[in-house]
Parts: structure tokens; C-alpha cells; sequence
């Protein structure tokens, strides 16, 4: 944007030039491709050529060439993309980057994509607005399996117009035949992605060839150079025809006397004495006023950022919407989505992670993963977890129903990602399909014999007690004497163990990440259950993952939830090695063994910490009990 008015400063017609800026259409495009097709020198070029490199980036430019460049004393494009200092020292972009350019018929914001295999996640963000795709092939490496994967994503994000640039066509000798081969094999793979259009185009991003000027190297070719073709191709803004969404950001209250409700809308179109309702509660309201940076509106449209003041007071916080009365979204705590999975940790069905739409958030977990598509085939595979780069359909639930549309109809309030609740990492990238009905008619049945009845029936307060240590740790030990003595005082208990849940309850889990995790679901429910009975609950698990012994935690009444760590070193547990397991698995005779191939997550914050060594297990029990007594718990 600066270069562009820095540029036309010299002809001293800027409001003309700005206004002309504002009237022409705007195409949205990002590049795919792998690490050397030659994205970056790609959109390099188109900067160049149309003439948009500010006079002293281009000084700074060939300096840089002559630095890092590994093009000898040509200018090497790809380094007015990959902006990074840090980027260029890997040699590959890490983040996504969005340019802007212009011509006289159009306006262009490209999002620049690294094409690292681990960076799938950069090309979901990049593609959610773009309009195009342009798909970088290597004309010597034809169609690869990123191709394909980087083509399937683009269509699952709703992207309608893919340029499948045939690039380096100077390495092949410009040969006709390789083109029409990797354009044929490129439509025959895409056929049932749902592309509206599929543009081959043979190109030189180093030398020029058919990006912006038709190149005498390739006679054969007939159709448009690049960019004669992202000026032509059609975009028609459909957003503003689709029900009007107002995601609200947050909630703007200076004085008592106003209240704005901010955010950018995300479809259609809103008008002062409007009806508007609040998708979560569906109370209604009318729009008093449309305010923005540049003043009072009649009318806004999507993509504009407005604050909304409505003539009743009605609740709207931050995360909820505001909608068009006679089109709402969905309301629902249970959904049907495609998740695009960009972690090296994968994910896990039964584990909670933190669901983020535009503008709201809850806890979430995959109920069930329906499906894995081979990018390759696009057939549907069983599969019980999703590795990095892998997409699948998947159940989910969310713990408060949120608002949204199906992905198909709202590329905006239709999408969320995942976030890791430990790592504070975005993981996976989801597009609604459809919400679940299944679940809504269960309510909870108000009972007259409630959870503190039976717990003062009892004479105490529920609680439960929730071991987590290496196999042969002392759990079941430290527990069996903690119960017995509980009892002798008269009180009510019950023991989850490990080993005897799994042959009944869990009898159809292994030891996977995946069926431990599903294995602690189960136990953390039955544990809410048995608190809710009234009862002094007991919890023997290896439970090796701070993610579900957290998911139990946030079952539990605030408090009730005891997390007692048995911290024995797995020197000392493979020395006792109760069950012979031990030396089994070092033998390699077990797979995924606790400490040995399957990972211990120590708490970090466990409400009892009992360092076993050298301690006889009553003095431990007794130490567990009078942290109870202290607290007035039993
Ligand atoms: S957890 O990891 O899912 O919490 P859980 O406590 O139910 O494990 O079961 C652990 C018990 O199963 C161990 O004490 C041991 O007796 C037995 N076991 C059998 N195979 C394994 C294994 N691969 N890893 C850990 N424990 C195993």
C-alpha cells in the first residue's frame, strides 16, 4: 500500500489515483507448492514486473542478492519475499506473509505460503479468504504427493479457481509435451476436488515466462500469461448476499450512556432499523446506530468493521453473534467437522483441547474420528488418531454450545482451530459440516436426593483421590491401606484400579496414547459419578498424561479433585518390578511401556507429593490423612 502511494505521489493526482484504487475489484490468491518450486521468486516477479518495488527496496534488493542470494548477479526475486532474516538463514518462509499489488484493471492481496512439509498449517491460514490458488508444480518433479495434499486443502477451504503453474519449464527445454503431461495428470487427480476453473499455465519465475508478458520460448502455449489471468478471472463477492453475521469481538462501554458491540462483519448486510437478534439467546433488538472510525453509517457490509448500538438493553458478550432474525446460524454443543492436523503431537479422540472460533472459545474434544482421506486417493480410511499433515472427519463436543455456520455457507463464522491446552499451541484447523441433533433432547433430571444428601447421609464430603505414578510405583499398594483405614473411621470408599478396571469397563483398551486416553476418560467419569454418590473415591492409575489427569480435574467439583503423586524413580520401579513387567519390557517383549517407550508427564502441581524412597507406605497413608483432616474432608 505505502509503495503504491509513495509511487504516485510524483503525479500528484492522489485522491484520483486513491479513489480509482477503491473502485477496482480485489482478487485474494495465495501460492502453494514445496520448498523449491519457487513461490517466493514467483511473487517476486509479479511485484517486479508490475512495476510496485519501491526505487531504494529495489537498492536494498540487489545489495542483498549480492549477500544471500544464490542467483550470482541477477536479482534473486525470492528475497523480496522471504522478509525474514531468520527465514533466509533456514532457506525456507516460516510464516504467512501477505502482499499487496495493483494494475490498472485489478487489486491483488497474495498470502505467500512456505511450503515445508510441517507447514500446512501457514497454507490453511493463508487460503481461508483467498479466492485463488495458485498450485506450483516443478516441471521436472510433476505432480508430488504436496501437490495433491496442498490441492485438497485448497478445496476444502472453498477456494472455486486453482492456476496450476508448471514452473522451471526452461529446465525441461520448454517442452510442449512434459506441460500437457503434468496439466493432464493435475486434472485428473483434481476432477472431484470442485474446482470451478483449472488454469495449467507453463512457467519461468526466474526468467519471466508467461508471468506477466507471453514468452517466446513456449510458441505452443495459447492461453493467458498469469497474470493476464488473475486480472480476468471472476470473483464474485458473495458474502454480502449471505444472511447478515456480526461475530461480536468485544463489548465497547465508555459510559453508562453507550453500549457498542464490535466487530467485523463476516457476511451480508446491515442497515439502521434493522431487526437483529442474538444467535445464543435469540433476543431481539433493532440497530439504533451503525458507528465507525469515519462516522455514523446508513448501511455496512461484510468485510467492514463496525460497532453496533441497539435500541434495547440485551445481553451479547464477547463470542456470540449477532444475526439476521430470519436466517440464524446453528446453536450447538455437538458438530460433524473436517480437521486439518498440523502437529507433530497427534490428535487424540476422548483428549480436550481448547476449540477457537473468530470471536469465541470452549473446551472441546473429538467424540469420534469417523474418518482419515488419503490425500492420495481421497478415499475414506479407518484410523484411530491423526498425525501431522493428516485430515479426517471427526465427531465433536464442545462443553457450552457456541454459534455457527456450515463451513459450505460461511467460510468465516463455519471454521475454528484447536489449540493445545499444555502447549498453547494451534494444532488443527476445523470447517463445520453439520451440527448433531443426537444429544439435544437429554437434559439433566433435577433429582430430590442430591449429591449433598447422600454425602451428609454419610457424614462426609466426597472427594476423589487421584494416584498417578509409574507401574510399580506403590499406588495400589499406598491405596489398599489408605482405603482400609478410611473404612476402619467409618467412612465410604471405593477404589478405581488400573489392572482391575481393565478387565472390565476398559477390558476392550490397550495401552496406545490414544486408548489411554480414552482409558482415563472413562475412569474420571466413573470417578465423577461415584463423588456424586456421596462417596471418598480412590483413583489408581498410571494415568501418564498431564492432559487427561487435567480433563479429570475440571470434571470434578471445585476442590473435590485430589491429585496425589507416587514419585518413585523408574530405577527403583524397574528394581522392585512387582509383575515381571519390567524386565519384559526392557526385553522388548512389551510395546509402549510406561518409561521405557511411552512417555511419563510428572504433575507439576500435585496436591500431595510422596517421595517413596526410603518411606514405609503407612507413613505415606498417614500423611494423606491428615492433609483430609486438616481440611475437613474425612
Ligand atoms: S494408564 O496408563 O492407562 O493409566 P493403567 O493404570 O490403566 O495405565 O494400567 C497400568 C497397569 O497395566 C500397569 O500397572 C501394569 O500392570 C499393566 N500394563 C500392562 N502393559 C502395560 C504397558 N504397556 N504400560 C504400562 N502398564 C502396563
Amino acid at each position: 500500500m505505502h509503495d503504491t502511494v509513495a509511487r504516485t505521489k510524483d503525479t500528484g493526482d492522489l485522491r484520483g489515483y486513491l479513489a480509482e484504487q477503491e473502485r477496482k475489484s480485489l482478487l485474494r490468491f495465495l501460492t502453494c507448492g514445496s520448498v523449491d518450486d519457487g513461490k517466493s521468486t514467483l511473487i517476486g516477479r509479479l511485484l517486479y514486473d508490475t512495476k510496485l518495488i519501491f526505487e531504494d527496496q529495489l537498492a536494498a534488493l540487489e545489495t542483498d542478492s549480492r549477500k544471500h542470494g544464490t542467483t550470482g548477479d541477477d536479482i534473486d526475486f525470492a528475497l523480496l519475499v522471504d522478509g525474514l532474516e531468520a527465514e533466509r538463514e533456514q532457506g525456507i518462509t516460516i510464516d504467512v506473509a501477505y502482499r499487496f499489488f495493483a494494475t490498472p484493471r485489478r487489486k491483488f492481496i497474495v498470502a505467500d505460503t512456505p511450503g515445508h512439509e510441517q507447514y500446512t498449517r501457514n497454507m490453511a491460514t493463508g487460503a481461508s479468504t483467498a479466492d485463488l490458488a495458485i498450485v506450483l508444480v516443478d516441471a521436472r518433479a510433476g505432480i508430488i504427493q504436496q501437490t495433491r495434499r496442498h490441492s485438497f486443502i485448497a478445496s476444502l477451504l472453498g477456494i472455486r479457481h486453482v492456476v496450476v503453474a508448471i514452473n522451471k519449464i526452461d529446465l525441461v527445454g520448454y517442452d510442449e509435451a512434459v506441460f500437457e503431461e503434468i496439466a493432464a495428470d493435475y486434472r485428473g487427480f483434481a476432477r472431484d476436488l470442485g474446482f470451478e476453473t483449472i488454469t495449467a499455465i507453463p512457467m519461468s519465475a526466474r526468467y519471466g515466462d508467461n508471468v506477466t508478458t507471453a514468452s517466446a520460448n513456449t510458441g505452443w502455449y495459447g492461453g493467458p500469461t498469469l497474470l493476464e489471468h488473475l486480472e480476468s478471472v471472476p470473483v464474485d463477492r458473495i458474502d454480502t448476499g449471505r444472511p447478515f453475521r456480526l461475530p461480536v469481538q468485544y463489548v465497547n462501554r465508555p459510559n453508562l450512556d453507550f453500549r457498542g458491540f464490535c466487530g467485523t462483519i463476516a457476511s451480508g448486510t446491515v442497515s439502521k432499523g434493522d431487526q437483529v437478534v442474538v444467535a445464543k439467546s435469540g433476543k431481539a433488538s433493532t440497530v439504533a446506530r451503525i458507528v465507525t472510525h469515519d462516522g455514523d453509517l446508513e448501511t455496512a457490509v461484510a468485510g467492514q468493521a463496525v460497532t453496533l448500538v441497539l435500541s434495547d438493553e440485551v445481553e451479547v458478550s464477547r463470542g456470540n453473534m449477532l444475526v439476521s432474525p430470519s436466517a440464524r446460524p446453528e446453536v450447538a454443543d455437538q458438530f460433524t467437522a473436517d480437521i486439518i492436523w498440523f502437529d507433530e503431537q497427534p490428535m487424540l479422540p476422548g483428549r480436550t483441547y481448547l476449540l477457537r472460533t473468530e470471536t469465541d472459545q470452549a473446551a472441546a474434544s473429538i467424540t469420534e474420528l469417523k474418518h482419515r482421506i488419503d490425500v492420495n486417493s481421497f478415499s475414506h480410511e479407518a484410523a484411530k488418531s491423526l498425525d501431522l499433515n493428516e485430515i479426517g472427519s471427526c465427531n465433536i463436543s464442545v462443553q457450552q454450545p457456541i454459534a455457527f455456520d456450515n463451513y459450505v455457507d460461511n467460510r468465516s463464522t463455519g471454521a475454528f482451530i484447536l489449540i493445545d491446552r499444555m502447549t498453547n499451541r494451534t494444532v488443527g484447523a476445523g470447517l463445520i459440516r453439520h451440527p448433531l441433533r443426537r444429544a439435544s433432547n437429554i437434559h439433566w433430571q433435577a433429582l430430590d436426593v442430591d449429591k449433598a444428601a447422600r454425602a451428609e447421609m454419610k457424614h462426609q464430603k466426597p472427594v476423589v483421590l487421584w494416584f498417578t505414578g509409574l507401574s510399580g510405583s506403590g499406588k495400589s499398594t499406598i491405596a489398599n491401606l489408605l482405603e482400609k483405614r478410611l473404612f476402619n473411621d467409618g467412612r465410604h470408599t471405593y477404589i478405581l484400579d488400573g489392572d482391575n478396571v481393565r478387565h472390565g469397563l476398559n477390558r476392550d483398551l490397550g495401552f496406545t496414547e490414544e486408548d489411554r486416553v480414552e482409558n482415563i476418560r472413562r475412569v474420571a467419569e466413573t470417578a465423577r459419578l461415584m463423588a456424586d454418590a456421596g462417596l471418598i473415591v480412590i483413583v489408581s492409575f498410571i494415568s501418564p498424561f498431564q492432559a487427561e489427569r487435567r480433563m479429570a480435574r475440571e470434571l470434578m467439583a471445585e476442590g473435590e479433585f485430589v491429585e496425589v503423586f507416587v514419585d518413585t524413580p523408574f530405577e527403583e520401579c524397574a528394581r522392585r518390578d512387582p509383575k515381571g513387567l519390567y524386565a519384559k519390557a526392557l526385553r522388548g517383549e512389551i510395546k509402549n511401556f510406561t518409561g521405557v517407550d511411552s512417555p511419563y508427564q510428572a504433575p507439576a502441581n500435585p496436591e500431595i507429593h510422596l517421595d517413596t524412597v526410603g518411606r514405609p507406605p503407612e507413613d505415606m497413608v498417614e500423611e494423606i490423612a491428615s492433609w483430609l483432616r486438616e481440611r475437613g474432608i474425612a
